[in-house]
């Protein structure tokens, strides 16, 4: 069983990078053990390991020197994460007013931030231009009247970048496939769609077009997608040149790049993807007789995934008629929903005592009302596991805060951040105050 090896060393393809399990049967994150925060913090709780995230952001600028790195924040954000990407030199992408609104308040610098989004709101663009945000990745075409009625004429033109669809299967969850038709993301190459959007824009005063988006869809393990994508986007860039005369500088080709959420899983690292990505655009710039554009990236897990782990402590262990074992914890889709929605698979340990000799294969399942609330379906973990233990879930830190819900009216997990023996609560915990203050009826 390769999950065995886990018991007592730590795989940092998964756990964060300053991760160390201690003899003691405990694991430290940044110089913290991580039962001493659940004891600090309560649980569930998720922890942000600082250093990792800034190694990760380090990577991916080092892999593409010349390229603009814009961390998706939808993975993860809050101030101290935007404070991080801003000192890490990325850009940052976002898909709200309200993710704005984050950054915005961390001071990260407007003219390193690109806004998203397939259905962008009125008060999402007012706030996009209100901070002077550098582009906008313009979707559909009502959106493209929308833009340039709010930019006015007065100011500056806005940047746009136009988000097509290139026509490309990264062979991934259809719920998070966007490179090919039939999906409700981008201007479709195909159907000229991207081309029309290209001329509308052109024809808006208002606006400024600076490049072309793409994004394949997310946890994209081959290379040969991206490399697909940059061809077809080359032609498109050629096709603009040769209708409108217009060399566009900007080529923005997503994120999406897979990260390993289990022991023997690939993620897709950005030093194997450079070469050949950058090269194979290269080439087809180069048949069309184009510069190479200024290249955007938009990694969201590979740079918050591996940073997080989640801890949960266990209520009960149940055994069924038929033999299965299932171990409750004080946490569920409501902090990870992504078992659920996906069947994604994690990797889970005991943290925080030395286990007896023995092991079994459980079902880590969740607090709420649903059966399928299940975070672990197959974990491997010591058969003296007993109600107090505390479990600690690997890879969490991107698409959990940010999708966590209130269901059951479950107040959400705070977040804490970790560095060189230190921890500080970047997130506080939600309580019952904050979920009725809403409640005006
Ligand atoms: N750029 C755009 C325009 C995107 O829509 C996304 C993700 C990214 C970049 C970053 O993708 P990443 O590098 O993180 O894969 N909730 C799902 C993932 C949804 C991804 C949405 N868009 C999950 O938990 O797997």
């Amino acid at each position: 069983m390769v999950l065995t090896r886990e018991r007592s060393t730590l795989d940092h393809a998964i756990w964060p990078a300053t991760a160390r399990a201690t003899p003691d049967g405990d694991v430290m994150v940044g110089g913290v053990r991580l039962s001493d925060i659940a004891e600090r913090y309560g649980s569930p709780v998720h922890v942000m390991d600082e250093l990792d995230v800034r190694q990760r952001c380090r990577d991916f600028r080092h892999a593409f020197p010349d390229a603009e790195i814009a961390y998706a924040g939808k993975a993860f954000l809050c101030r101290a994460m935007a404070r991080w990407i801003a000192e890490e030199g990325l850009a940052l992408d976002v898909c709200s007013a309200g993710e704005l609104a984050v950054a915005r308040s961390a001071r990260f610098p407007a003219e390193r931030i690109l806004m998203h989004g397939n259905g962008k709101t009125p008060e999402d663009l007012r706030a996009a231009l209100s901070y002077g945000v550098s582009r906008i990745v313009v979707d559909c075409p009502s959106e493209i009247t929308r833009l340039a009625a709010l930019t006015g004429r007065d100011g500056p033109a806005q940047q746009v970048l136009i988000r097509v669809t290139p026509g490309v299967d990264g062979k991934t969850h259809p719920a998070v496939a966007t490179g090919g038709e039939e999906q409700k993301f981008g201007f479709s190459l195909a159907s000229g769609a991207a081309a029309e959007a290209v001329r509308r824009v052109l024809a808006q005063p208002a606006l400024a077009l600076t490049g072309l988006h793409c994004h394949i869809g997310s946890q994209i393990t081959g290379i040969t997608a991206y490399q697909q994508a940059a061809r077809r986007m080359a032609s498109l860039l050629a096709a603009a040149r040769d209708e409108h005369g217009v060399v566009l500088p900007h080529l923005d080709l997503g994120g999406g790049f897979a990260v390993p959420y289990l022991q023997g899983e690939h993620g897709l690292d950005p030093r194997t993807l450079a070469e050949p990505l950058i090269t194979a655009l290269r080439s087809a710039c180069d048949s069309h007789r184009l510069p190479l554009p200024r290249v955007t990236l938009e990694p969201g897990r590979a740079i918050s995934a591996r940073a997080g782990v989640t801890l949960y402590r266990v209520l009960g262990v149940k055994h069924t008629a038929a033999g299965r074992v299932f171990v409750t914890v004080n946490g569920g889709m409501s902090d990870n929903p992504r078992p659920s929605l996906y069947g994604a698979r994690y990797s889970i340990r005991l943290v925080g005592r030395r286990a007896a000799p023995g092991h079994r294969f459980v079902t880590v399942a969740g607090r709420h009302c649903e059966a399928g609330d299940v975070l672990v379906e197959d974990a491997e973990l010591p058969a003296d596991l007993r109600p107090g233990d505390l479990l600690a879930s690997a890879s969490t830190g991107a698409y959990h805060h940010s999708m966590a819900s209130n269901y059951n009216l479950v107040p959400r997990p705070p977040v804490v951040g970790v560095r060189a023996g230190e921890s500080r609560l970047l997130i506080r915990r939600e309580t019952e105050t904050d979920l009725l203050v809403r409640d005006v009826g």
